[in-house]
């Protein structure tokens, strides 16, 4: 980049900020609907839509109304969508059996918005959390989380995703090995074309204390995940995992939390790698939405400059809680 600029008044910085269309003219990134992807939460239960009370405007939906939201992602111009299943503690056992059961939540409603909206793409994530009654997005025992056992269970439970029509998976459980045992056991199975968009630099981050609220992981967690998700405190280890990440198999890869975490997302994206992805998590949406709600921001605003600065940071997408309210503004113009 230059660095020495001929001095005021020959350089006059404002000149190409001074009207709305040479504003337009020298814009460097710009946000649109075709980078979103909705997460949504999922539950068996069929009557009113349950609101997460950590997450105000976000709710709980049965499969009957995720359908429903699918349809209307589609028609704003969202290209995915991403299910995480909410699942009754009754289910959680400390093997997750559930998490690779055909016929389970998460797989019902891929099935149900695969079938009435071809035309988004459908998301699951990989990992035990949901399932787990310790929590955790691998196997517990004795204190310690077991990363090779977890490995066969996730290997199972991409399987049965991808049976199941998802398009894309999204292993967020940051086990060691996972994504080349799911792509070889893809490839094995005749799903060479089941996209994964891993979590690969994942923080041990204070952030997603809602969403564990929403899926109903919060009580059940014993113990925090800093044993196999990255300290916030490390930058070179996060550009590591995304590099192994995509050596072992990965098409796209996440940085996870978003905003607070904007330098790493360039330096992945700098790698040329692999299309970089950012998760705008919980907790971000939280703080967003209570303070807009108490006055404090202007929501339209802030929610649309949060967003735009994944694409200058680099990403191609971002994962948000806010990608439908974020569409309708854009498409409004
Ligand atoms: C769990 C998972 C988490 C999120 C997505 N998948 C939480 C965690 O690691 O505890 C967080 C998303 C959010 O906070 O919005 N595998």
């Amino acid at each position: 980049m230059q660095t020495s600029f001929p001095p005021f008044p020959v350089h006059r910085p404002r000149r190409l900020r001074a009207r709305e269309a040479i504003r337009r003219l020298v814009s460097e990134n710009s946000l649109s609907a075709s980078d979103l992807i909705w997460p949504v939460f999922v539950h068996e239960n069929e009557g009113m839509p349950i609101p997460v009370s950590s997450m105000p405007g976000v709710s709980r939906l049965s499969i009957g109304q995720v359908v429903d939201a699918a349809q209307q992602a589609a028609e704003l111009g969202i290209p995915a969508i991403a299910l995480f299943p909410s699942v009754d503690s009754s289910l959680k056992t400390s093997g997750c059996e559930e998490a690779w059961n055909p016929e389970n939540l998460a797989n019902r409603a891929a099935r149900a918005v695969r079938l009435a909206v071809p035309a988004i793409e459908v998301m699951l994530d990989v990992a035990l959390d949901p399932y787990n009654s310790d929590g955790h997005d691998g196997l517990l025992r004795n204190g310690e989380i077991l990363n090779d056992e977890t490995l066969d269970c996730l290997e199972r439970q991409a399987l049965c995703h991808a049976e199941a029509g998802a398009t894309i998976l999204g292993p967020s459980d940051m086990m060691d090995g996972r994504i080349a045992r799911i792509r070889s056991a893809l490839e094995d199975h005749g799903h060479d074309g089941v996209v994964i968009l891993s979590y690969a630099s994942k923080f041990a981050s204070a952030f997603y204390g809602p969403f564990r609220d929403a899926v109903g992981s919060m009580g059940t967690l014993k113990g925090n995940k800093s044993t196999y998700q990255i300290d916030p405190g490390n930058s070179d280890e996060a550009v590591r995992m995304a590099m192994r990440d995509i050596q072992e198999g990965a098409d796209a890869v996440m940085v996870k939390p978003g905003m607070p975490y904007l330098d790493i997302c360039r330096r992945i994206s700098d790698l040329g790698a692999a299309p970089t992805f950012a998760y705008q998590v919980s907790g971000e949406y939280a703080m967003i939405r209570h303070a807009a709600d108490k006055g404090c921001l202007d929501l339209e605003s802030v929610v649309l400059e949060s967003l735009l600065a994944f694409k200058r940071a680099g990403c191609v997408g971002i994962l948000s809680y806010f990608a439908p309210f974020a569409a309708g503004l854009l498409n409004r113009g």
